[in-house]
């Protein structure tokens, strides 16, 4: 993409993988101008997250607006004025429209905490458990307008322990996550990984399949 992309970080809530961000910045890990943290929370405790680090924050509330659409349109005028290269949903629970995901075409990242295709959607480590599924993780993934359906990037694998509740589960998966969450948005942001023609690309080849990670 460009050198020092500038990078706008959406969450809703307590925003470890915000925090995987800020700390893969400072070690020099990661190489992404962080510009702006939103939210539609102002209770989010990654916004303050985002003001020790000195970065940028903005909120508006949906409950303010009447519609999706109206609410998605104020969104895009605040981040334009970060003029983003990138997006990234990190924990941000809203469903976007498609004038929005339209609008940052290509540029939007979502971490999913499962293996996609499989569990899109909420409650992901309850229905792995109850499936008695053996492999569990998480997705980065390109947005477009099919929830949690757009082009996967980078996946993180781990087993599922035989008596393991929903709750560990979910801490494991966070701990993969913010490990491959900065990694695939790094390939982003470096121009490695691009989004063209609705699909992944990574160094010039077109990638159908995500690169894995398993820990
Ligand atoms: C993450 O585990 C992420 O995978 C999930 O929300 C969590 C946010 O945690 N995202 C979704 O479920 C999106 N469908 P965080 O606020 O601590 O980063």
């Amino acid at each position: 993409m460009v050198s020092q992309c500038k990078t706008a970080i959406l969450i809703s809530g307590s925003g470890t993988n915000l925090q995987a961000f800020i700390d893969a910045v400072g070690n020099g890990s990661l190489d992404l101008d962080l510009t702006v943290v939103f939210s539609n929370n102002p209770n989010a405790y990654g916004l303050e997250r985002a003001e020790r680090a000195g970065i940028a924050t903005a909120c508006i509330q949906h409950s303010d607006f009447l519609d999706r659409e109206s609410f998605d349109c104020a969104v895009i005028t605040e981040l334009d004025r970060h003029q983003p290269d990138l997006l990234i949903l990190a924990g941000f629970m809203r469903i976007l429209s498609p004038t929005f995901v339209a609008h940052y075409s290509g540029k939007i990242l979502n971490i999913h905490p499962a293996l996609l295709p499989k569990y899109p959607g909420l409650n992901t480590h309850q229905r792995v458990l109850d499936a008695g599924d053996k492999w569990h993780g998480s997705t980065v993934h390109f947005v477009t307008e099919e929830l949690d359906r757009g082009p996967r990037i980078l996946q993180g694998r781990i087993t599922v322990g035989p008596s393991e509740t929903a709750d560990e589960l979910r801490d494991r998966v966070q701990t993969i996550e913010h490990h491959i969450y900065p990694l695939a948005a790094g390939w982003v942001g470096s121009g490695k990984v691009v989004f063209k023609n609705g699909q992944c690309w990574v160094d010039g080849e077109k990638s159908p399949e995500p690169s894995q990670v398993t820990l």
